[in-house]
């Protein structure tokens, strides 16, 4: 039996370091993919409203009870009574009475309804519908002003960071704050698999080379949540549990950072 990492965020909560991400995993082909998460041991699934799986990830998830769900508020659903309405709805999808994390999707900084969507966040934790909030796309001054204006640091801000996007700044604030970085597309969509420095120490280690990038990941306390559609994907990603990267191979994987190497949108943009 592994030993599963888990990461204290500041509401003293345990998270599970290792998660499965479902998006674009479509609601008739979630509960399959997430039953096959669950008997492989990923504790932790990860979803959206947006996603439009979330009857079909609840139904994957069943009964089972060693679970750390999150889902997140869509855009669209921004403002407080919005939220709150959105929430009740998404929990409905689940067939659940609480999520373990609730987060805000994006920031939508034009639109200036975010410290609303977490104030409402605040009182879903306080209901019990969430046990734990968190954002997702948050920059430095997003992060800033909800803090400011709300005295409620997020549990956690889920952002784009693989081996060629690594957000290093970020990840500085997130640390100087108490904020656990969360890592979406953390196989930067699979394009990393192929890389040089990837198929080397593939090679080296014996592993498949996106356990070697969420190895990366782990020992940099962030919690990668890699999406996988086969069993076979599904195990190779949790061996990742099983071995350790050298001080050097690490070194190596950091040398890949590109500041331009953004996959998906910008959160300045985006909503
Ligand atoms: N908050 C946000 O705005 C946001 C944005 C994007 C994603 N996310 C979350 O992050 C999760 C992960 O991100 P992602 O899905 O964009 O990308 P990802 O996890 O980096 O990569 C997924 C891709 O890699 C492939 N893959 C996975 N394991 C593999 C393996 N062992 N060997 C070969 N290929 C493999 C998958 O193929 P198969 O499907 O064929 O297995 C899929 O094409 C999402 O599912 C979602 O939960 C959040």
């Amino acid at each position: 039996m592994t030993d599963y990492p888990l990461l204290t965020l500041n509401d003293n909560r345990q998270l599970p370091q290792l998660g499965f991400g479902t998006y674009q995993i479509p609601d008739e082909d979630a509960p399959q993919a997430v039953k096959m998460a669950l008997e492989t041991g990923y504790w932790l699934v990860d979803t959206a409203a947006i996603y439009q799986n979330e009857r079909g990830v609840g139904e994957g998830i069943g009964e089972w009870s060693d679970i750390f769900l999150q889902t997140k508020i869509w855009n669209e659903s921004q403002g407080y009574d919005r939220t709150m309405k959105a929430a009740e709805k998404c929990l409905a999808r689940l067939g659940r009475d609480h999520v373990d994390m609730l987060l805000i999707h994006w920031p939508c900084p034009d639109k200036g309804e975010f410290v609303d969507t977490w104030k409402a966040l605040i009182e879903l934790r306080e209901k019990g519908k969430a046990k734990s909030i968190g954002v997702s796309n948050f920059r430095k001054d997003d992060l800033k002003r909800i803090v400011d204006e709300t005295g409620v640091v997020p549990a956690l801000n889920q952002i784009e960071l693989h081996p060629t996007f690594q957000q290093r700044e970020l990840r500085q604030v997130h640390e100087d704050m108490g904020i656990v970085t969360q890592s979406w597309s953390p196989l930067g969509q699979g394009q990393g698999l192929s890389e040089g420095t990837i198929q080397d120490i593939a090679k080296e280690t014996g592993q498949p080379a996106s356990a070697v990038i969420l190895r990366w990941h782990i020992q940099h306390g962030l919690c990668p949540i890699p999406k996988a559609s086969s069993r076979d994907h599904i195990e190779a990603n949790f061996k990742t549990l099983e071995f350790t990267l050298s001080e050097d191979q690490m070194n190596r994987i950091d040398a890949m950072d590109d500041a331009s190497g953004r996959i998906g949108p910008d959160p300045a943009e985006f909503c």
